[in-house]
Formats: structure tokens, sequence, C-alpha cells
């Protein structure tokens, strides 16, 4: 395509609609305050899946909770539930329209950091269609944050979309028409080897990881190799360095053993019996 070309196929939506004027976090700010009033969200996570993460009674954190679609689900199954979004309005809306859940809390962020929490308060912290539309940069900020704000072994549930898979790479396609060159949609896309690779920097083991980069890990446990080997070069180097001095630590063993007079003399011995005729 070139960006005289005329948009093919595109399906607009009043949310693709929404156009985010620069890279700034205000940028970001704008782009969600005016979401807000257009057809901001379509997703539905499986609240039930959530919970089944968590002991019940769980303390539950949604980033970018916007008004609060999967936090209501949550109210009956947890003791406190809270959300926290970049959009004012978004906030607004939420809390009141979940007024009578008396559990849920909102708060409106400051789209970088989870500065209105404490430090191992949570059991859960998730977030649904929400870091793909952040910089990754922001993302890993927010990976590190869930770290600090979780419990001990607490969990982190995540989702974005994949670049290695089929459905998702036509999505991806999808945003090279000419049309948003004009009109830029905040979209990022991953693949498993950067995504895991993140969670672990920030203090995770990933224990879960689907096709459709739902991924599940847990404040520091161990990524299991399986993960591991999904094509994350210089860990696997290091795995195999470790391998190698295993290896190397070994014979050295070995050859002091067979440098033993015990040793020796019995090798010689041995010799001997092997020449002798039967
Ligand atoms: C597509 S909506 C998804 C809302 C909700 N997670 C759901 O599944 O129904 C994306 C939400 O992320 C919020 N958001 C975007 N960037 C954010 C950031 N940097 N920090 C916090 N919230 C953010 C938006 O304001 C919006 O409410």
């Amino acid at each position: 395509m070139r960006l005289g070309d005329k948009t093919q196929g595109l399906k607009k939506t009043d949310l693709e609609g929404v156009r985010l004027a620069g890279d700034r976090l205000q940028d970001y700010v704008e782009f969600w305050e005016r979401s807000a009033r257009t057809d901001a969200i379509r997703a539905i996570a499986d609240a039930t899946a959530l919970l089944a993460l968590v002991p019940p009674g769980a303390v539950v954190l949604e980033i970018g909770c916007g008004i609060g679609r999967v936090l209501q689900h949550l109210g009956a199954g947890a003791r406190e539930v809270h959300g926290v979004d970049i959009s004012a309005e978004m906030v607004d809306r939420g809390a009141r329209r979940l007024a009578h859940l008396p559990n849920v809390h909102f708060h409106h962020g400051n789209g970088y950091d989870l500065g209105d929490f404490e430090a191992g308060h949570f059991d859960l912290v998730f977030s649904t269609f929400v870091f793909q539309h952040m910089p990754k940069t922001i993302a890993f900020n927010y990976m590190t944050e869930a770290a600090r704000v979780l419990k001990p072994s607490g969990v982190f549930r995540l989702q974005v979309p994949n670049l290695l898979h089929e459905q998702h790479f036509a999505a991806f396609r999808h945003f090279t028409q000419p049309y948003f060159v004009e009109n830029p949609y905040p979209m990022n896309f991953y693949s498993p080897p950067e995504l895991v690779r993140m969670l672990e920097a920030a203090g995770f083991g990933v224990t879960d990881l689907d096709d459709y980069m739902v991924v599940v890990a847990r404040k520091g446990a161990d990524t299991p190799a399986a993960l591991l080997a999904s094509g994350l070069a210089d860990q696997e180097r290091a795995r195999y360095r470790a391998r190698i001095s295993e290896l190397e630590a070994e014979v050295t063993r070995m050859r002091r053993v067979y440098d033993l007079p015990v040793v020796q003399a019995a090798l010689k011995a041995r010799r001997r019996l092997l020449r002798r005729p039967p």
C-alpha cells in the first residue's frame, strides 16, 4: 500500500475513529477521554476464570478498568476489588454504574504507575485489552508496579495480541492501512519471548501462556523451561553455559579419579588380564 492509496476494507468502528494526537502521556489521556464517549469497551473478561486463580476472599486490582465491565463480576467473589484507569471519565462512569457494589473501588491513575496502592496489598492484579494500547516502556513499568503491589506469590494475569498468531497478525496488518497514518491508533503487538522476558525482568515467573497471549505470571516464581525455550536467546545461552560448566566439572572430576594410584593399578591389572590367553 502507498500512502496515497485509498484505504481498503477498514472496518471503521467509532473507537478506531479516535485519533492519538502524539506520543506524550497527555496525548494518551486525551485519547481515552475521547474514547469514553464512543464505543470504548467491547471486552468482557471471564471473571470466573480470574477468581479461580486465587483463594476466596482475595484482594484484586485491574489496570485499565474502563467503566468496570469485568470488575462488576468480581465484586461477589472477592473481598476487595479495585480498578485504576488513565481516563477520569471512564472512572467517573464506572463509579456511578457500580455504586451499588460496596467493595468495588475506582481510582483515577496517572497512566504510568500504581502510586495509589501500597506494596504487597493484592492477591491478583490483572489487565485485559489495555497493555496493547500503551507504549511498551509504560507496559513494562506497570509490570514492575504489579510486582510491587502484589503479595509474595501473588498472581498477575494479562493479555496482549500475539504478533506470531495468524489472526492477530491480520489485525496488525489492518493497522498498516494509510488511514492510520492520518489517524494514529495506539496499538502494540508482542511476541511471546519478549513478553516472557519483560515479565521475568519485572520479578515474575510465567506459569501459563497461550497462543492468544493470555499470560498468567506469579511473583517470585520460576518460568518452566518449556516456556523459556520459546526463543529467549540469551536465557537459552545462559542455560547452555551452565550445562557446559557442569560437564567440564564432571570431566575434571573423572580425570582426578583416573589419576589416583589405586585406579591406575586396577587398570594395569585389567590390561594384564585381558592380554593373558584363556
Ligand atoms: C479497551 S478498554 C478495556 C477496558 C477493560 N479492561 C475491559 O476489558 O472492559 C482500555 C482501557 O484502558 C485504559 N487505559 C489505556 N491506557 C492506560 C494507561 N496507561 N493506564 C491506565 N489505563 C489505561 C483506557 O482508559 C480504557 O479504559
